[in-house]
């Protein structure tokens, strides 16, 4: 019996350490130790023997078993942890690969334009001023010194709602609400927004389009300070060599007016088929602010003057970024608008 028990421990020993699971160690240990196993019979078997046999052989049995046992969980130990670490191998992260890359939006060309614009007058400490698009016909022409009935209104044909209201057809109603609001006070604001006239839309024209109006009034406000704040807007926008140059002009509601050219960026003012081989391009309508148009809103035009411009936003953006046909701002084609991602910037 001493013999069978030493090779059912050789066996089990043996089994033990081939076991390469712990479902075989499982096996294992209830084929050896289980209530059906071997080592249980033999105890079972116990009774047969003399009663002085049966202490030692218990006690052997008991070694038997415990070294079993030992051996079984100090098995089941270390295959637990390579279990644990094969499972950290291929659940391991690798950090040091590349991040997948998140389509995100970006600022709608306008936007841009409008914003750079922004950002250069702010500097120059003006304030960002809004009006409403549905507008009175009384802000829109007539506090611009375009009365009922005047023949300049042809100019600027829109969208009446009623007879006295209208889709504004230029910021420039702004102006005449920011004078009317700040009582005689000096002004220096920026007002960009939708306007509206009634044209067939065509490649550079639209019956929607965004402006960007400025006024100033102070004191002593003069031409060349005009001047001077185009020259930089020219060059913030179009690169530092850039000069401008004033073209006599008509409104309304400004007097002297001015038409500004911008020398050529594309070919430097030499001639090409941006600038039509002028060498300049028309970017924005200006002038002195007229002084009826500062009396209506309850400025003394002997005490002070201004200036003021209206930029077309889809122009400048067209001209910046060579777009060649208007209606792209507005129909939303992401291979369009995609080209103007920040990366690019
Ligand atoms: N409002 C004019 C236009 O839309 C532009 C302009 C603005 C001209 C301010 C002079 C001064 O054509």
């Amino acid at each position: 019996m001493e013999q069978q028990l030493k090779q059912l421990e050789q066996e089990a020993l043996a089994k033990i350490e081939a076991a390469s699971n712990l479902k075989e160690l499982n096996d294992v240990r209830v084929a050896y130790l289980g209530k059906k196993g071997p080592i249980t019979d033999l105890l079972k078997g116990m009774g047969k023997l003399s009663p002085e046999e049966r202490p030692k052989m218990g006690a052997l049995v008991n070694t038997v078993r415990e070294n079993v046992t030992n051996q079984l969980e100090a098995r089941i130990t270390i295959l637990e942890e390579q279990a644990i670490q094969e499972q950290l191998e291929k659940e391991s992260i690798d950090v040091t690969l590349p991040g997948r890359k998140i389509r995100t939006g970006n600022r709608h060309p306008l936007t841009r334009v409008i914003e750079e614009i922004e950002d250069l007058f702010l500097s120059m400490g003006y304030e960002i001023a809004e009006g409403p698009e549905v507008e009175k016909d009384y802000y829109n022409f007539e506090a611009l010194n375009l009365p009922k009935g005047h023949p300049a209104r042809d100019m600027q044909d829109t969208f009446y709602i009623t007879e006295e209201t209208l889709l504004r057809t230029h910021t420039s109603p702004v102006q005449a609400r920011t004078m009317e609001a700040k009582k005689g006070e000096p002004i220096r604001i920026i007002c960009p927004g939708k306007v509206f006239r009634r044209d067939n839309d065509d490649a550079t024209h639209s019956h929607q389009f965004m402006q960007i109006e400025g006024l100033v009034i102070g004191e002593n406000i003069r031409m060349s300070d005009l001047k001077g704040t185009l020259d930089a807007l020219a060059k913030r926008m179009f690169g530092e060599e850039r000069e401008i140059r004033l073209r006599p002009s008509f409104f309304p509601f400004t007097e002297p007016s001015v038409e500004v050219d911008v020398s050529c960026h594309k070919c430097g003012g030499t001639g090409c088929n941006v600038c039509k081989q002028t060498g300049w391009i028309e970017i924005l309508g200006a002038g002195m602010v007229h002084p009826n148009v500062l009396e209506m809103a309850g400025y003394d035009s002997k005490k002070l003057s201004g200036f003021a411009f209206g930029i077309g936003a889809e122009r400048i953006a067209m001209l910046k970024y060579g777009v060649d046909d208007i209606r792209h701002f507005y129909t939303n084609d992401i291979r369009f608008l995609s080209q103007f991602h920040r990366t690019e910037e």
